[in-house]
Order: structure tokens, then sequence, then C-alpha cells
């Protein structure tokens, strides 16, 4: 069997699907690995690491793409990659299945199975797997160092000969994996950390990590989705959160947003006006910006100045911290990996239910059942 690992092709992607300390589990069960030249060079490991560790080195994408049993990519594959993989391999990704599936049709008509890491269900055996807390992570670190970068206050209470400093306070909103980990970002560089999530439940995290929650009183509606997530709100529940966030705003030098709700447009929860009471020189890091953005005034992958409040919609955080952020994917990918691949044979058994949830198609025809939907919607012309 031929692994192949490509050079991700999205602009300003630097991550890679396996590094070098990867290979070794899988070199030993007999797969032979080819590299595209460079595959690994943003993330810190050179193509002489990935010889070194077991590898071949190719400089032909296309041969590789033509030739791999299994692709683990970072993200999902051109049109005319996919055009190009050879019928039967197993691809597995960030594929975007809910958000773009039809953009997946040609490597489903290959036909090839693909495996979205988006769609691993959250239960406790793929929690090793589950890449999208492993990127969340990177990204609410990230966040928080962004903004304590630009923001021309220091982070930390100081008490010097010249007078105090008071510390910098930052608000996090959704309190989720980013969310939690830009709360104890925020409070390890010495802010003073407030957090709000519609999820009750987040609570007790939020004030494990010494920040305050901010609870909102819903008027009995449930903003539990399944699994652990959010479900989608009415306007009128939204409304609340918005006002005890323009509220919090108006004393917040810095607000990390990451609330989102899966398959759904990012929920607007932060006005204009919330924008227009933060201080001038604070900072706003839009983590949502991917699914449209928590703020009204989020252009998603532009950096805008308002009022003196500089507004950050990053597309890909964890691309900029591209060493950790492929350690940990590769992680995530090589426990993936060791459910559909025994003693160096491949074998794909739907019964089981984190492959059922993650497969996006198998045999050419759609699995996960969101997806198979969204699939027969995009063919229906609209009317
Ligand atoms: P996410 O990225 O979908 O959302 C981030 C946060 O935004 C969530 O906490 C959500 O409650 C919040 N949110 C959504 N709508 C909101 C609104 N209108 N106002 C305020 N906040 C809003 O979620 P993420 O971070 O991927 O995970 C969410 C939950 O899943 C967490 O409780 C986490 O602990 C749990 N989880 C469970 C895992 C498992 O294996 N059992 C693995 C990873 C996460």
């Amino acid at each position: 069997m031929l692994l192949g690992i490509l050079k991700e092709s999205a602009p300003g992607e630097t991550r890679v699907a396996l590094l070098p300390e990867s290979l070794k589990s899988l070199l030993a069960q007999g797969i032979a690995i080819i590299v595209e030249a460079g595959a690994g060079l943003s993330a810190g490991a050179s193509d002489q690491a990935y010889v070194e560790a077991g590898a071949t080195i190719a400089a032909d994408r296309n041969s590789i793409l033509a030739t791999a049993d299994l692709l683990p990519l970072v993200n999902a594959p051109t049109a005319a990659d996919q055009a190009r993989l050879k019928p039967g391999a197993v691809v597995i990704g960030f594929l975007k299945p809910l958000d773009a599936p039809a953009e997946l049709a040609a490597a489903i008509a290959r036909p090839v199975t693909l495996f979205s890491m988006e769609l691993v269900p959250r239960i406790s055996r793929a929690q090793s797997m589950d890449a999208l807390s492993s990127m969340a992570t990177v990204a609410g670190y990230k966040a928080v160092i962004s903004a304590a970068d630009r923001l021309p206050r220091l982070f930390p209470m100081l008490m010097t000969a010249a007078g105090t400093v008071p510390p910098a306070r930052v608000f996090v909103i959704g309190a989720g994996v980013a969310g939690l980990q830009a709360i104890a970002t925020g409070r390890r560089l010495g802010a003073v950390v407030e957090a709000y999530d519609v999820r009750a439940a987040a609570g007790e995290q939020v004030r494990s990590l010494g920040a305050k929650f901010l609870d909102v009183d819903l008027g009995g509606i449930s903003a539990e989705g399944g699994g652990g997530y959010a479900a989608e709100l009415s306007e009128e529940a939204l409304d609340r959160g918005r006002d005890l966030i323009t509220r919090t705003a108006a004393h917040s030098d810095v607000i990390v947003t990451t609330a989102q709700v899966p398959g759904r447009p990012a929920p607007r929860l932060i006005r204009r006006a919330a924008v227009e009471v933060m201080r001038p020189g604070s900072v706003l890091v839009d983590l949502a910006a991917p699914a449209g953005g928590n703020c009204e005034l989020t252009k998603p992958g532009i950096t805008q100045q308002i009022g003196g409040v500089t507004l950050l919609a990053p597309l890909n955080l964890a691309a900029e911290i591209p060493v950790h952020a492929s350690q940990l994917y590769a992680r995530n990918i090589l426990n993936f990996l060791a459910l559909i691949v025994k003693k160096g044979v491949l074998g794909v058994d739907l019964a089981d239910e984190i492959l059922a949830g993650a497969c996006v198609a198998h045999e050419g025809q759609p699995v996960n059942p969101r997806v198979a939907k969204l699939l027969e919607a995009a063919k229906t012309p609209a009317k």
C-alpha cells in the first residue's frame, strides 16, 4: 500500500498532514510513503528529514495523486487534484463537507472514499482523533497573542516605581475549545477575563480557569444542541446575548469571539454599537470569521480599523503556528488511520460509528446523512 503526503496548495496554508516523526508506525506495517518535495518545509520538516524517516520524495504531485492508496491531507483537494486521484483511494482531511459539499463531487465520482475530520463524532473513543479541537486550541491561543501584540497597553498588572498599571480586560465570547484556550492564555498573561457562552454548562469550565462567567437569562430556551454543541437560537434569545455583549464591550480592551453552531453561519452577536463603545486601541479578534463572523462588521480575512478599534478576522490562525498545529493534526490523523489500516491492510468498515460518521462518500455514494442531504439539494435546480 502507498501513502502519499502532499504539499498543501491552499493560499496561506503552512501545515502538513503527517510529519517525519509520524511515519514510524506506518512504515513498520509495510506501508510505503511518498512525500511531495517541500511538503513539510513550512512546518519545519525538510525533505531530508522525511527521507531519514524512511519515506521517498517525489517532485511530481500528479504521480502521487494517481498512485497513492491513502492520502491524508489538511485541506480538501482542488477539483483538478480530485480528478487525478486513484479510484478506490482513501482521502482524509478537513474537507468542509457541510459548507461546500458540491466541491467534492469530482472525488466522489472517481470514486474515492472521503473521510472528513470535521465529521468525526465527538464521542470519548474518538477524542484522540478530534482535529477540530486540536486546531481550535491552537487558534484560541494565537488569537490572544495576536491581540496582545497589537494592544497599545500591557496585559499584566504591574506595580512599578513609576506607578501601577492596571491589568488588561479580556472578554471571550463562546467558551468552547478555542474560547477556553483564549481564556487560559489571557489569564497566563495576567489579564482579567470575562466570558459568555449560551451553554450554561460552560460556566463551570470558565470559572475553573479563573475567569468570570457572564450569564444571560434566555427565558427557558434550551441552548444545548447535540454532542456538546450549541443549538441555533431564536432572534429574541440572540438579542439578550447581544445586549450583554454591548454592555461588556464598553470596559473590554480585547474581545475574542468564537461562537459557532456546526454547519450553520456563525451567529451575529456583536453589533456595530458594541465596537463603537470600545476604547480606541482595543482589539477584537473574530475567530468565527471562516463561518461569516460573530461581528456584524467583520469582513472575513480582512483586518480593519474601525474608530480606533482593530478588528481581526483571521481565516486560518492554526496555520500561523505550523509546527505544533501539524504535530497535533498528525497525531489525530494517525489515530484515525488506525481504524482503517490494520497490519498494513486497508479496510473500511462502515459499521464502525466513527467511520460512518466521518465518511462523506464511499464507492461513489454519499454516506454521512447530512452530507447526502446537502448533495441531493445541490443537484436539484432552484425553482
Ligand atoms: P464550536 O466551535 O461549535 O462553538 C464554540 C462555542 O460557541 C461553543 O461553546 C458554543 O456553545 C458557543 N456558542 C454558540 N452559539 C452561541 C451564542 N449565540 N452565544 C454565545 N455562545 C455561543 O464548539 P467547540 O468549541 O468545537 O465545542 C463545543 C463543546 O463541545 C464544548 O463543550 C466542548 O467541551 C465539547 N467538546 C466535546 C468533545 C468530546 O469529545 N466529547 C470534544 C470537543 C469538544
